[in-house]
């Protein structure tokens, strides 16, 4: 397969999200403006890289894309509540996000916050709503609770927000929880979804989880470096909003030399992580050179 086919396949997979998420959120109601902030958010673009591999890991394994679509848009549910809250004034206090303005600054301080709230309700709704064996769903929900709470992309954000980090361990460390966890449950999640009418290899939860591992350190870093070296109009949002912010980040920590061999060390470990068991998983190699490369 080429490079060409790689991309197709990752546009068929968002394409196959975003048709879903179109569908959520849009009963007629009281509260019928926090739905529009919800679908506001999470229907402004992205990447869509967390259902993208959920759905990758769940066919790697033996499943089909469709049967890991609600953990999919689940995750991309939750990840949109992270960016929504990540935005506001108490946090990093951006104003565009995707390209648009901030929720916040479109709907409100007020709606921004239950937006997000309700954004992570519906995620769990939706991966319990799945029609797949129980204790896949379980296991699935159990792993995006663990991912999104205290040990995981809140605890990363309150570090990231409230301590300061002069090291490149600590930052390791902020990175593996507030972008990393959530990236690990994407990819095991998928690996749950196969085993939706089967017993589930452990094998392959530790593979994808390893990939995932340094997958998210790898984006994470190219994220900082980004934010560094990027325009506002290709990043969608604010360009240099960690300096202006007063952050450390791996990228005004160590510079962008040392930033993109890190991100190429751990892109190969990624790939590392996969290619023994399964060597046949070109589109999740090419998901991770591209994640290395991207430009937003
Ligand atoms: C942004 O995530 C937040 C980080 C963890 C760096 P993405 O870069 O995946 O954002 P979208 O979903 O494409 O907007
Ligand atoms: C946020 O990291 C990670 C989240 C959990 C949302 P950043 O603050 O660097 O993400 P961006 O750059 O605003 O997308
Ligand atoms: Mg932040
Ligand atoms: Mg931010
Ligand atoms: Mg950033």
């Amino acid at each position: 397969m080429s490079n060409q086919d790689y991309r197709q396949e990752y546009e068929t997979r968002r394409r196959l999200i975003d048709q879903q998420l179109e569908t959520l959120f849009t009963d007629s109601c009281p509260q019928q403006t926090l739905l529009e902030a919800m679908r506001y958010s999470l229907l402004a673009g992205g990447k869509r890289i967390r259902p993208v591999l959920c759905l990758a890991f769940c066919t790697l394994t033996g499943g089909r894309d469709e049967e890991a679509v609600p953990f999919a848009c689940g995750i991309e549910l939750l990840h949109t509540y992270s960016l929504i809250h990540d935005d506001l004034p108490c946090m990093d206090d951006d104003d565009l996000r995707r390209g648009v303005p901030t929720c916040h600054k479109k709907f409100g301080e007020t709606t921004a916050v239950l937006a997000g709230d309700a954004l992570q309700a519906a995620a769990f709704r939706l991966v319990l709503s799945a029609d797949c064996d129980g204790q896949a769903k379980s296991d699935a929900a159990l792993r995006l609770a663990r991912a999104a709470g205290e040990m995981g992309m809140c605890g990363g954000q309150y570090l990231d927000t409230e301590q300061v980090h002069d090291t490149a361990e600590a930052l390791y460390e902020v990175h593996r929880l507030k972008t990393g966890a959530l990236l690990r449950a994407s990819c095991a999640m998928g690996v749950l979804a196969s085993g939706g009418h089967r017993p589930v290899d452990p094998g392959a939860l530790d593979a994808a989880e390893e990939y995932a591992e340094h997958l998210g350190i790898a984006f994470q870093i190219r994220d900082d470096l980004l934010d560094e070296t990027a325009s506002t109009e290709v990043l969608g949002k604010p360009a240099g909003s960690d300096r202006a912010g007063g952050k450390t980040t791996f990228a005004t920590l160590l510079g962008a030399d040392e930033c993109r061999r890190l991100v190429e060390s751990h892109t190969e470990k990624a790939k590392e992580a996969l290619s023994l068991k399964y060597p046949d998983a070109g589109f999740l190699f090419w998901m991770a050179d591209y994640l290395a490369g991207r430009e937003n």
